[in-house]
């Protein structure tokens, strides 16, 4: 269509042009008076025409320069690229509406595909507590009863046979840990509470005075804060099972001989995140388990070297995402480790 319009216009100035070529033309072919007195008639009569041929010149000239045709040309030019000018804006507008249109569709679709991951994971986590839930009973149950017929059978059963039942008991036990640790785990979400106003200072005097203190007491350690500790806006109890899992394990993952040092220190962030880091001096952790030890049930140590089910790191991952935070771990064998997480900064009229 633009082509068209455009081919109109430049066959009309084409016209326009040949035209004003032709009758300049005309003016060149004027006859030169020729000597004879037989042509003169002949001339006279041509003369005539030439002077017909002139004053057809003169008029087209004349209705060229008229005001209303250089109007009409001027307007017919303006009509053309007006034309041109909507008909691509159409197009455009056609375009973006048909992007548009794309965007809204995928939106649509990613709107869906979240919620159906908000619905499994819900699914998940509801089985999770049920199934910890439901079956810690069973296996109290059966822990308690294997261990009160393990003490009846003590002189009865051989050896080989005392030992097979220990380890039976021992699994028993050790399951029985790890759906508890399953069932804190899914209770963070099914038993959460509001975000509020929390000091993680009275957190960490609160640990070293209750939670902590015997753990303090036997390996001699210390956890020092060089400076007041910015608040957080988060799950208080939240916060206090996260500082407990990850200064616990400072001062579990302690070296041979040397004295658990713990420093928390908390940094503001642009993003109006509080990040905190818990520093210690123990046996660090080799780089390429970095990842590996917050997952579930993850652990680096046998049960025989150091107690635990592995859930720790976990719990304090989940809590973290749960409040928008990351957390994260630097370190290498023999020199300490640094926990790091953040947390949304309280703010003062909070
Ligand atoms: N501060 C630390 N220094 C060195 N290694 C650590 C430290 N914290 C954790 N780890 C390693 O990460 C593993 C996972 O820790 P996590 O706290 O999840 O489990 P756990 O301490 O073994 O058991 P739980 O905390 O459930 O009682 C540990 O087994 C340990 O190997
Ligand atoms: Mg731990």
């Amino acid at each position: 269509m633009r082509l068209l319009i455009i081919s109109q216009v430049l066959l009309l100035s084409l016209v326009v042009s040949g035209r004003s070529t032709e009758s300049s033309c005309m003016n060149m072919n004027t006859p030169s008076r020729p000597a004879g007195a037989v042509e003169d008639q002949l001339f006279s009569e041509k003369e005539e025409a030439v002077d017909s041929d002139h004053k057809q010149t003169d008029d087209a000239r004349a209705f060229y320069s008229q005001p209303l045709f250089v109007f009409s040309v001027v307007g017919v030019l303006i009509i053309a690229f007006v034309t041109v000018f909507f008909q691509s804006y159409r197009e455009l507008e056609d375009k973006v509406a048909e992007r548009t249109r794309e965007l809204d569709r995928t939106q649509r679709e990613l709107e869906e595909t979240n919620r159906r991951l908000r619905a499994s994971n819900e699914e998940l986590e509801a089985f999770a507590y049920v199934a910890s839930h439901d079956l810690r009973e069973p296996m109290r149950k059966i822990s308690a009863f294997g261990q009160l017929l393990q003490d009846s059978l003590k002189n009865k059963l051989n050896e080989d046979e005392q030992e097979n039942f220990a380890f039976m008991i021992s699994g028993a036990i050790r399951m029985q840990q790890m759906i508890d640790d399953l069932l804190k785990y899914s209770r963070l979400t099914t038993r959460a509470n509001p975000a509020e106003r929390t000091d993680l200072n009275v957190v960490i005097k609160d640990l070293g005075d209750f939670e902590l203190a015997v753990q303090l007491e036997e390996t001699g350690g210390t956890v020092r804060v060089p400076e007041p500790l910015q608040s957080v806006h988060a799950d208080r109890s939240q916060v206090h099972q996260l500082l407990q899992n990850l200064i616990g394990n400072a001062l579990k993952y302690h070296r041979k001989g040397v004295r658990p040092e713990i420093v928390v220190t908390s940094t503001p962030q642009p993003d109006r995140m509080i990040r905190v880091e818990v520093r210690d001096n123990g046996i660090g952790i080799d780089e390429k388990d970095l990842d590996r030890i917050f997952g579930m049930f993850q652990r680096l140590h046998s049960r025989a070297e150091c107690g635990g089910t592995g859930i720790g790191l976990a719990v304090c991952k989940k809590i973290v995402m749960r409040h928008g935070g990351a957390i994260s771990v630097e370190s290498a064998p023999d020199q300490g480790a640094i926990f790091w997480f953040t947390l949304p900064a309280a703010s003062e009229d909070r």
